[in-house]
């Protein structure tokens, strides 16, 4: 019955498928400023014989202003208040008990590393930033309200979390970030559910009947155009947005030819379709066996470079609620679509949302 109903969902999907044209400063450091809670490691004066370690104003967080690291008020506090680096072969270390702001107005860009330690906090404030070229090791608490850039050599990990405050476009991802992501809250608000600025759409969240415009979004669409363009697949647009309505006749007919229960393991209740938000589509061939085409096969492992995941993974049916769809993608943009991927999560778990 399965394989006669996924051919027979290729059918009607493909009978409904909308169309659509549709610093780095060497060696100089800041002197004054008492930093002596952070413990700066150099890989430079290790290979010495040097302690690798300094403290007591020798900060190793560089910058090409006269401005200072400095402690604030709390002494085991490091506040950065002007663009400064760490550079390349320097590690900052930041211990149990310490909290590293980087304040509204400043960017502190790590070349080198940044040691967060259990027990320690990285706190990017709002108006903030911290650009990564090297690396975080992260077992301690990253705060982020102000913008994170992590470039392609960037990498964040370790058994820390990052916990996102506002939205997830305050993150650029072009490299990796495998330490635990945090969500906010989710938002509600005019019928629709946001975490972080993304929209969920599932068996528990809704959007209203009249949601939507008739279309894919333009930013979906268009990375489909580059998809085809840049691989010479045809990646066919099988299903783009659906109506509520569309939705509703979909599964009233799905519910005529198969039992409710399996229905509602591949076809959404109507207000529950991705499709409905203009940024889900069905790519290829409806059917499991896409995976293993060739096609499919680079969908499933590079379309998140153009800012989709597959949303109902292999083996992710106890997460989304859904069956495995190789053939169903969702635009998240590229940053926060490498984010999902590089966490091994569904979106669900990814935002901390419920299935159903
Ligand atoms: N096949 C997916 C779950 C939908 O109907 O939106
Ligand atoms: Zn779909």
């Amino acid at each position: 019955m399965k394989a006669y109903m996924k051919s027979g969902v290729a059918v009607l999907l493909a009978a409904m498928a909308v169309c659509l044209c549709g610093c780095n400063e060497g060696n100089s450091r800041p002197t004054g400023g008492s930093i002596s809670s952070i413990v700066i490691n150099s890989s430079n004066d290790a290979a010495n014989g040097g302690s690798g370690s300094t403290s007591n104003g020798s900060s190793g967080v560089t910058g090409n202003s006269s401005s200072t690291v400095s402690d604030v008020s709390e002494p085991d506090n490091l506040t950065v208040n002007a663009d400064k680096t760490v550079a390349s072969g320097e590690t900052l270390t930041v211990k149990s008990g310490e909290t590293l702001y980087i304040n509204s107005g400043a960017e502190l860009t790590v070349e080198g590393k940044i040691d967060c330690e259990n027990g320690g906090s990285i706190n990017i404030q709002s108006g903030g930033a911290l650009l990564l070229g090297g690396d975080i090791r992260l077992d301690g608490d990253l705060k982020l309200n102000g913008k994170l850039g992590i470039r392609e050599s960037g990498k964040i990990a370790g058994s820390g979390t990052l916990s996102v405050l506002d939205s997830f476009e305050d993150i650029d991802c072009e490299g990796t970030c495998t330490a635990k992501i945090k969500a906010p809250a989710p938002v509600e608000k005019d019928g629709i559910t946001t975490v972080g600025g993304v929209l969920i759409v599932n068996k528990k969240y809704t959007v209203p009947e009249d949601y939507g415009d008739g279309l894919v979004i333009d930013d979906a669409y268009n990375k489909l155009l580059e998809m085809r363009e840049d691989t010479g697949y045809s990646l066919a647009l099988v299903s783009g947005f659906r109506s509520y309505e569309t939705q509703k006749g979909l599964f009233e007919y799905y519910c005529e030819i198969d039992d409710y229960e399996r229905v509602i393991m591949y076809s959404a209740e109507p207000g529950h379709s991705e499709h409905q938000t203009g940024l889900a589509m069905d790519l290829g061939e409806i059917t499991e066996d896409y995976a293993y085409t060739e096609e499919g096969a680079w969908l499933t492992d590079n379309c998140h470079k153009y800012g989709f995941i597959i949303r109902y993974p292999m083996d992710g049916t106890d997460k989304t609620g859904y069956d495995y769809e190789p053939w169903h993608v969702r635009y998240l943009g590229k940053s926060t679509a490498k984010l999902v991927v590089d966490s091994g999560l569904t979106l669900e778990e990814f935002l901390g949302v419920e299935t159903q």
